[in-house]
């Protein structure tokens, strides 16, 4: 895919703030981001926990109303109520985890796959769309699933009937909210593969959703970074993981278990979207602040005062921090929320 094709999900300025509690400012889970994701391109989305990945997920679906900026597919803004929006939801799928209880205990494998087609009033042939979608996801031969419940199934089948649930309605995106989070390493690798494959076979587009370095690695093009509510860095998967350029992507990928050298241990309050510090908001936890990097670039000011600018969308390298745009002599711009930095 180039950068000349038009990005099949493209998001704009996107905010979503959840009203505070007892008198408590917003929290402003999304506050700013621009996302774009092409067709057949999977896209890792990682982040600490709480950095809010889950909300930005949600709201590109239309399951959580932004409180401001906008979300398109396909070339449309992303439909509110009615007919559009149901087919939108046909389209874009979410995968959940398992365990979080996306499987009905007492709805046969059959039916659970199935419930999507009925819903969407599916004209065709039901039961061979449901061996198709459970054939593809890897259950085969996939009669000998339907009429199994989900306690029948080990973790990575569960999983599967899952992801088939989401391909019987032959979408063109997934979003994948942790999908591999509860699953040990072996099966993790099983249902990686099998996204990618999906990938390959039927050109569909992802979002995954990962708090694990690692995972995006093994599966993803691109990455973007999230850090309390904004992309602060995105690119190629191979050019962010291994050559980081934001403070905080160095800090996440220092403390992998093959990471070289000191794992970098951040300071401060763990992140809470209803404070975000002024200017830059890790400068509060930034360890090239605090070890004297930033000083000697000559922008601890910046670092204090000035919110970096807000990546576009996209798929270049592109990194929200004053210090290394300074590294590269790039425009150190500060404009903060709403404005688009388009570096090169
Ligand atoms: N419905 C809600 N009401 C209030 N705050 C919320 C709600 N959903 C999420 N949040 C807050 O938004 C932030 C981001 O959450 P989330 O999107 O789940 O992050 P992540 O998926 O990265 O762990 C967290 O601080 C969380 O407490
Ligand atoms: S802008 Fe400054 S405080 Fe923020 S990440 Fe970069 S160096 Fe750290
Ligand atoms: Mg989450």
């Amino acid at each position: 895919m180039t950068s000349t094709t038009p990005p099949l999900l493209s998001v704009q300025g996107l905010h979503v703030a959840f009203p505070g509690r007892r008198g408590a400012a917003d929290a402003r889970a999304v506050d700013g981001v621009d996302l774009d994701i092409r067709r057949g391109e999977i896209v890792a989305l990682v982040g600490e926990s709480g950095c809010g990945k889950t909300t930005l997920a949600r709201s590109l679906l239309g399951l959580v109303e932004p409180t401001g900026g906008r979300v398109t597919f396909d070339g449309s803004p992303l439909a509110r109520s009615g007919r559009a929006l149901k087919e939108y939801r046909r389209r874009a799928q979410l995968v959940l985890q398992d365990p979080s209880g996306s499987l009905n205990p007492r709805h046969t494998v059959y039916d659970i796959v199935a419930e999507g087609l009925r819903i969407h009033g599916h004209p065709g042939d039901e039961r061979a769309a449901v061996a198709e979608a459970l054939s593809r996801a890897g259950l085969r031969p996939p009669e000998r699933f339907f009429l199994r419940y989900p306690h029948e199934l080990s973790g990575g089948q569960r999983q599967r009937v899952v992801i088939a649930g989401a391909l019987v309605l032959e979408p063109e995106l997934l979003v994948a909210d942790e999908p591999v989070a509860s699953l040990d390493a072996s099966v993790r690798g099983e249902i990686l593969a099998l996204l990618l494959r999906l990938r390959t076979d039927l050109g569909l587009a992802a979002l995954v959703v990962t708090h694990d370095l690692g995972l995006a690695w093994n599966i993803a093009d691109r990455v973007a970074v999230m850090y309390l509510g904004r992309i602060v860095e995105t690119g190629p998967v191979e050019q962010v993981l291994t050559a980081p350029r934001h403070p905080y992507t160095q800090a996440l990928l220092s403390v992998l278990p093959e990471a070289p050298g000191t794992p970098v241990v951040l300071t401060g309050e763990p992140p809470d979207p209803s404070f975000i510090p002024s200017g830059c908001r890790f400068h509060v936890r930034c360890q090239v602040l605090a070890g004297g990097a930033a000083e000697r670039a000559g922008v601890a000011d910046a670092c204090r005062h000035e919110d970096p600018a807000v990546l576009s969308g996209g798929d270049r390298a592109q990194v929200a921090c004053h210090w290394a745009r300074a590294r590269t002599e790039e425009p150190a711009a500060g404009t903060g929320d709403g404005a688009t930095v388009r570096p090169g």
